[in-house]
């Protein structure tokens, strides 16, 4: 059965019924170019049958590489940028211990990044820690030539063979990389390292259910399996509704393009859980390098409440209408926390005692979108019942598909992304390149 469920409510969202019958035949053309395969940038559709296509032999492999990395290392890094690590982050993140780094025992190893910055500091302060601990890394990169992935793999394979010995460090590296071309394709034959594809027709940020990702959620203890299992589902209700009241991805693509023709450019996700902060940043990248260009597109952004509403919160209920909402709602929790009582009530709290602490962040959730509703700022809710691997594998596939879909919708190609060469020409000319 599908967990994930979209919470449109006409009012909450501030669209009429008629407005929403107009889509119906844009949604139905833009749908049908993403499933019949012939919109622009159709090569690059890998990501759309993954689930169903996806190997068990690929799985069974990666999983146990993974057990081999578990059993080996205290730390594994993960050496990558843009869609070659913020899948892998997103999904980690959401379910890993939320201090898991403080925790004396620990059953997986530690996961940290590098590649998604040129910052020295943050460079040497790894180095610092890799120096004390036992560690594996996987590099990632489809092109194999992207600069920030690539200075930080030149330092910590120098790093890792300086440590171990070439020999041993070899089998400390694993390569996620393009089947024939690109400089790290040619390192890892040199050089003989273990080495997963990432396919031809699926681009880096909808990459997570690939070897790009499932390689170190696998690493982290989790259940690709039901990972995928999840996806499968949301696919198979995705392709095939074809209307509005059963299509949960036509109808935040109707929701969010209305909002976008109102002149609402920014688009914000809100969790109520700091554990899914990886899973906005993710969404950010999908939604922003996917649809921002030719001088259109929704600005993606995002809040964590409650934190969030001691800072942007007043922002977003009384200053400049630019925005509408899309929240993330997480029904239960996984685990219990009890609030005590206390026979003094010196701090004026004895009245919570009937609820639970994710009630009152419900509570908080729902008040907060009660102010936000008087202070005009559309919403729109997407629930699951919790934290697990079957329910973020939907909602990563249910974000996929209406990415793609939203962007035939605003008439661009989803797949490409020809403005992210602009700084590098600059930088490369500056560097002398
Ligand atoms: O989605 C994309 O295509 C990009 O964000 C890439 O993932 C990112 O630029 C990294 O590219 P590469 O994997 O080639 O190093």
């Amino acid at each position: 059965m599908i967990n994930l469920n979209v919470d449109f409510n006409l009012e909450k969202a501030s669209i009429e019924k008629s407005e929403l019958e107009l889509l119906v035949p844009e949604l139905e053309k833009a749908h049908r170019l993403l499933v019949e395969k012939n919109g622009e940038g159709k090569e690059f559709l890998g990501w759309l049958d993954l689930p169903v296509n996806i190997s068990k032999g690929l799985i069974f492999d990666i999983q146990a590489e993974a057990e081999k990395i578990r059993n080996k290392a205290d730390v594994y890094v993960v050496i990558g940028i843009g869609g070659s690590y913020l899948g892998a982050r997103a999904v980690i993140e959401a379910l890993q211990h939320n201090f898991i780094s403080l925790l004396s025992q620990r059953k997986s190893p530690q996961i940290l990044y590098c590649g998604n910055t040129l910052s020295e500091d943050y460079m040497a302060d790894l180095l610092e820690v890799l120096d004390q601990k036992d560690y594996c890394l996987t590099v990632i990169s489809k092109s194999g030539t992207t600069t920030e992935p690539a200075i930080a793999f030149r330092i910590l394979r120098a790093h890792l063979e300086k440590k171990y010995g070439k020999q041993e460090a070899r089998e400390r590296i694993i390569a996620i990389t393009d089947k024939e071309k690109g400089a790290l394709k040619t390192l890892a034959t040199e050089k003989g390292y273990k080495t997963y594809i990432v396919p031809d027709d699926i681009g880096g940020r909808f990459s997570v259910l690939t070897p790009v990702g499932l390689l170190p959620i696998a690493v982290g203890g989790f259940d690709i399996e039901k990972l995928i299992y999840g996806a499968k589902k949301l696919r198979h209700q995705l392709l095939n509704s074809h209307d509005i009241e059963h299509n949960m991805a036509w109808q935040y693509v109707a929701y969010r393009n209305l909002q976008y023709r109102k002149g609402r450019f920014v688009e914000l996700m809100v969790n109520y859980q700091p554990n899914l902060n990886y899973l906005s940043e993710w969404w950010k990248q999908l939604y922003g390098e996917s649809e921002g260009k030719e001088g259109k597109g929704l600005f993606p952004a995002s809040v964590s409440n409650t934190t969030d509403l001691h800072s942007m919160g007043q922002y977003v209920q009384e200053g400049a209408r630019l925005m509408f909402e899309t929240v993330i709602h997480i029904e239960n929790s996984n685990k219990k926390v009890n609030i005590p009582y206390d026979t003094t009530n010196n701090d004026g709290l004895n009245y919570l005692l009937d609820f639970s602490l994710n009630e009152i962040n419900h509570k908080a959730e729902i008040g907060t979108s009660m102010a936000h509703i008087d202070g005009n700022v559309p919403q729109i809710r997407i629930s699951i019942d919790k934290l697990n691997e079957e329910n973020i594998g939907e909602l990563l596939y249910f974000f996929e598909f209406a990415c793609a879909l939203s962007g035939y919708f605003l008439g661009v190609n989803p797949f490409d992304q020809p403005g992210v060469e602009a700084y590098k020409n600059n930088m490369f000319k500056l560097l002398g390149k």
